[in-house]
């Protein structure tokens, strides 16, 4: 997390820099600072939102604003408080050198006691300015930036993303990058440095993406790149994704909420050219697995974080009903810290909207090594995990701001329900569920609008519900990842205590907690379980729970029970989650747009977590 932003050229730094930061605050906003060169190095740093550093800047001397190079930081805090001196840019002893970093320097503590035993001393909390001054140091010996910063990456440990400024290296900007994300904007007579593409992509269309361990030396003129062992690099230029005008609220208030507007949009999206209809086959090109390979899997483990994981909930019911593969499900940070078991039949699914989270990265490095054939699923084909990757499957869900995953979920689904169908087709399994499903999917787009259209309503319910401190949700079977989706939108964006429960579960336990302050939203889809979570309704009602309903079906007799309840199209079981869970979020948001929360940028959550 954190975001990093770089400029040399012939045009004013700081606009470049702070528009830059304007669009990497989704990777973190809790301080920022910007270092600009002149004669001397000047920094400006401001804690809380970016807001407070463009209005610090308003006060300073204008010759000073006055640059054609700097660097620039947004910060999710790891090591320190969110106060001024913890903010990046950070610098050597002597105020020379100025750094930003993106990632964690694990053995700081090590280097930082070998710079103290040299005499040096530290203002800040942070490993960042551990790795300013060691860099200082190297540059006392070397009298080089770039010989300087590859002589101290030598003895760091860690993930980090830097990029670095001396005051006598004029118009020079060092950068280098292991285990977090740095690419190289290249303009004319200008170029670019930034975390990522939105930082940029204003000035320029063509980038350089640095690989591990390798620097750069970016002047207005010349980009070079050196490898790890020193020798020259020539990496190619390659044509950026992403249209500026994706990063526009296009009239909605928050961009959660047109977000989630263009979930039907995203779905057409990537069922296009996929899903002709339900008696055709599929077609999934992006999958590099021969019919042997896939034949010969026995076994498939799915590895995520966040609402990640949650789409691979959903993926392992829908993988085991159409191939009857045992599919599990496990948070990246818990595998891989145990022995797991994955060989050459295993597929490992790696799940992330970023393609930058660092456990599902670390996690996929550790099963390539296996063997195993690596399926990513991503929002971002550019990203590390995506280059990592046997086969891709780019969700194409466009760019998204919010912090709180939303379209990238829904897309995330429906690339499960795509692979899934291909596995089942291509073993010859399933053939009826597996019609079923497409001809479901297809009608999805108009079934979500209906749910869209209902917006009002469910605003209204929000509003009657914003003041209770806790919240329940229950479903059963493939809607069982719903209600943990559900409850995590609704603490992430509202910081209301929700929790997502497997509604059979409620009487172990969560029934201890029910009464007239504890709202329980029960997810019912006609089908298997629907009796069973009405059965679990009436358990939660006899406890004087208030009772809210989602559901493509409500009986007469049971309508009495609950407090609210919002009906869906009809749908199959199957597919439910997709429909599901798009009432949850526009509940979720209402909430806490009724409460007057920062939806788009909640406190504490990155959208983009580099740092294990
Ligand atoms: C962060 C985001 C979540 C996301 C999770 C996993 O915590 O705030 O929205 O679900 O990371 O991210 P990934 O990019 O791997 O899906």
């Amino acid at each position: 997390m954190c975001g990093i932003v770089g400029y040399t050229g012939f045009q004013n730094a700081i606009h470049i820099l702070m528009d830059g930061l304007s669009h990497l605050e989704y990777r973190g906003y809790d301080s920022s600072g910007i270092a600009l060169e002149k004669d001397e190095i000047n920094i400006f740093k401001a804690s809380g939102k970016l807001v407070n550093l463009v209005e610090s800047l308003k006060k300073a001397d204008d010759d000073k604003l006055d640059a054609k190079t700097g660097i620039g930081h947004i910060r999710w805090a790891t090591h320190g408080l969110p106060t001024v001196e913890n903010a990046h840019p950070h610098t050597s002893s002597t105020g020379d050198i100025a750094l930003v970093h993106n990632g964690i320097i694990e053995n700081y503590k090590e280097v930082k006691s070998f710079l103290e035993n040299k005499g040096y001393s530290f203002k800040s909390q942070t490993d960042t300015e551990v790795a300013a001054m060691l860099i200082g140091y190297e540059y006392d010996i070397h009298k080089d930036l770039k010989t300087a910063v590859e002589a101290a990456i030598k003895q760091l440990k860690g993930a980090w993303a830097f990029c670095v400024m001396h005051k006598n290296e004029k118009g020079t900007i060092v950068a280098t990058r292991k285990n977090a994300p740095l690419l190289i904007g290249v303009g004319e007579g200008e170029n670019f440095l930034a975390s990522d593409i939105p930082a940029i992509i204003k000035h320029t269309k063509r980038a350089i993406y640095l690989n591990d361990g390798q620097i750069a030396k970016v002047t207005p003129d010349l980009i070079e790149i050196f490898n790890p062992d020193g020798t020259i690099a020539q990496n190619k230029v390659e044509v950026l994704p992403f249209e500026p005008m994706a990063l526009s609220k296009m009239g909605y208030k928050h961009f959660m909420l047109k977000e989630i507007h263009e979930q039907p949009d995203v779905v057409r999206n990537i069922l296009q050219n996929k899903i002709k209809d339900e008696f055709s086959k599929i077609l999934l090109s992006d999958v590099n697995l021969s019919e042997k390979q896939l034949k010969d899997i026995n076994r498939i483990q799915i590895i995520a974080c966040g609402t990640s994981l949650h789409a691979g909930l959903v993926g392992k019911y829908i993988i085991e009903e159409l191939t009857g593969i045992p599919t599990d499900v496990e948070p990246s940070s818990e595998y891989i810290y145990r022995s797991t078991i994955a060989d050459k039949n295993t597929l490992v699914i790696g799940i992330s909207q970023s393609g930058e989270t660092a456990d599902t990265i670390t996690a996929i490095k550790q099963v390539k090594e296996k063997g195993s054939h690596v399926l990513i699923i991503t929002n971002r084909k550019e990203s590390l995990l995506a280059r990592l990757s046997d086969s891709l499957l780019h969700v194409n869900a466009g760019i998204e701001v919010s912090v709180a995953a939303t379209k990238s979920y829904i897309a995330q689904l429906m690339s499960l329900y795509l692979f899934a169908i291909y596995m089942a087709e291509t073993l010859n399994k399933s053939a009826d569920k597996v019609q079923e499903i497409k001809h479901e999917l297809l009608t999805l787009p108009s079934k979500l609008e209906a749910v869209l259209s209902e917006g009002m309503k469910i605003r209204e319910i929000a509003k009657k519900y914003s003041s209770f401190k806790n919240f329940i949700f229950i479903a059963r079977g493939i809607n069982y990842p719903t209600a943990l989706e559900g409850a995590l939108k609704l603490k992430e964006i509202s910081y209301i205590n929700a929790t997502g429960y497997a509604a059979g579960e409620l009487k172990h336990g969560p029934i201890a907690m029910l009464d007239e302050t504890m709202p329980v939203l029960a997810i019912m889809n006609k089908g298997l379980v629907y009796d069973k979570v009405m059965s679990n309704c009436e358990e939660a009602f006899a406890r004087q729970a208030r009772l809210i309903g989602v559901a493509n079906h409500i009986d007469d007799k049971h309508k009495a029970i609950f407090n609210d309840y919002i009906l869906i199209p009809d749908i199959s079981d199957l597919v439910s989650p997709a429909l599901n869970i798009t009432v949850l979020q526009l509940l979720a948001y209402h909430i806490a747009e009724y409460l007057g929360k920062d939806v788009d940028q909640p406190r504490n959550l990155a959208k983009s977590v580099t740092v294990e």
